[in-house]
């Protein structure tokens, strides 16, 4: 019979063979890990909060959730999922959905692959699962966005599936328990963490326990500062106990920021009525395999490096193939897209030619503006999912009214 403080024939040769960032190996002790699941497991039943995919739990709530949480606080996704699940109940809602519709729903949620992802993972599961969230886990891991993360999320939390799950709350809380120093970015000390998310899995009701452990990253073990007077598993924390909670884990390198000018342009079909009611803007839908792909956006340089605007305007009459001018500088947006911390200036643009047709008749300069491009009002542009910057330049020039 195996004694409490025995470790597993093949942990023990998973651990001969891995050489792992220093650590404490309390975690391959049956004892500890019994002591820490049984009471990590009930702070979480008093203590969880009361969050809307933690009701009528099935593995498309849980799928939905998941994926806005990834890169996105907890209290901002609350009101996307909410309208989200309004209007795509099921796979098949979202299936059937326009990838216009589905981004829509996403604005300001940011990391916009996210929800494309979701929209063909949805269309996969309707020809290939007719439409039942598949529930193998070989199968949820093929769909589009899903790794090893979510598909195990997914599987535990909806499923009490025994599968582990490591994200940021649980690097750290893991890192803390048995005092790793590395920083999270370093392999070995990821490969670590997840052999432990694995062996501290109870045999049921996984999905509470890792619920449990994001949920005591997210409220005690937070990164700044974390309440260990108030932990339920503190005394089997090895960071606490050697006082190393506010070092663990390790620092990542911090990124190397590169200041970056772009230009944007307001052009207005005509130069007679800017920033009316009924003024029209030329937009376009942003490629796929650039920048916020499938949204939509006035004309900006992203690629190019200009430094000045006459060469930005330059650049756009020849992408655009109309005689753009520029005019006056609107507005300074500020913001940061990966590494670029990115100073947007944005001008009032005209068209030098008279869009009218030959008969003079209006309304014909949709058709001149060459696709992707078109004109549209800032009302059309209410219901079109938008960029970051182009929907704060729309609320610019919709105040100007
Ligand atoms: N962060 C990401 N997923 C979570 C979950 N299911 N519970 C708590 N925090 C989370």
């Amino acid at each position: 019979m195996k004694t409490n403080g025995e470790v597993s024939a093949s942990l023990a040769e998973w651990l001969a063979e891995n050489e792992l960032p220093s650590h404490d190996t309390i975690w391959t002790s049956p004892s500890w890990q019994i002591a820490v699941r049984r009471k990590l497991m009930k702070w979480f039943r008093r203590e969880a909060r009361d969050l809307p995919w933690r009701h009528d739990v099935t593995p498309y709530r849980v799928w939905i959730s998941e994926i806005m949480l990834q890169q996105t606080q907890v209290a901002t996704v609350i009101e996307f999922y909410r309208r989200f699940m309004k209007s795509f109940p099921t796979v098949k809602d979202l299936a059937e959905a326009s990838e216009q519709s589905v981004l829509s729903h996403w604005e300001g949620l940011g990391y916009y692959r996210r929800a494309r992802s979701l929209h063909a993972a949805a269309r996969k599961i309707m020809d290939e699962h007719d439409g039942e969230f598949p529930t193998s886990y070989p199968e949820v891991l093929a769909l589009p966005g899903i790794g090893r993360y979510t598909a195990g999320a997914i599987l535990s939390i909806s499923q009490n599936q025994k599968l582990p799950i490591l994200e940021g709350n649980t690097q750290r809380v893991f890192s803390r328990w048995i005092a790793s120093r590395s920083p999270v970015s370093d392999r070995q000390a990821i490969k670590l963490l997840w052999k432990l998310a694995e062996t501290a899995l109870p045999s049921r009701q996984s999905g509470i326990f890792n619920q449990a452990a994001m949920e005591l990253g997210a409220l005690i073990c937070r990164p700044a500062s974390p309440s260990c007077d108030q932990c339920p598993v503190g005394s089997h924390c090895q960071a606490k106990r050697l006082g190393l909670q506010d070092e663990i884990p390790g620092k990542i390198k911090k990124l190397e920021y590169e200041d970056r000018i772009e230009f944007a342009f307001v052009v207005s079909e005509d130069a007679t009525s800017f920033a009316r009611e009924n003024s029209r803007y030329l937009i376009r839908r942003l490629p796929e395999g650039g920048r916020w792909a499938g949204l939509w956006d006035f004309p900006r340089t992203t690629e190019q490096n200009y430094q000045k605007v006459e060469d930005a305007c330059r650049g756009l009459r020849t992408e655009v193939g109309l005689p753009i001018e520029f005019k006056n500088q609107l507005l300074t947006i500020r913001h940061a897209v990966t590494r670029f911390r990115i100073q947007l200036n944005v001008f009032s643009a005209e068209l030098k030619i008279d869009l009218s047709d030959s008969e003079g008749k209006k309304g014909s300069a949709m058709r001149r503006a060459p696709r992707p491009w078109r004109f549209a009002t800032l009302m059309e542009m209410s219901e079109l999912p938008m960029s970051v910057t182009g929907r704060k330049i729309a609320r610019h020039l919709e105040s100007r009214d």
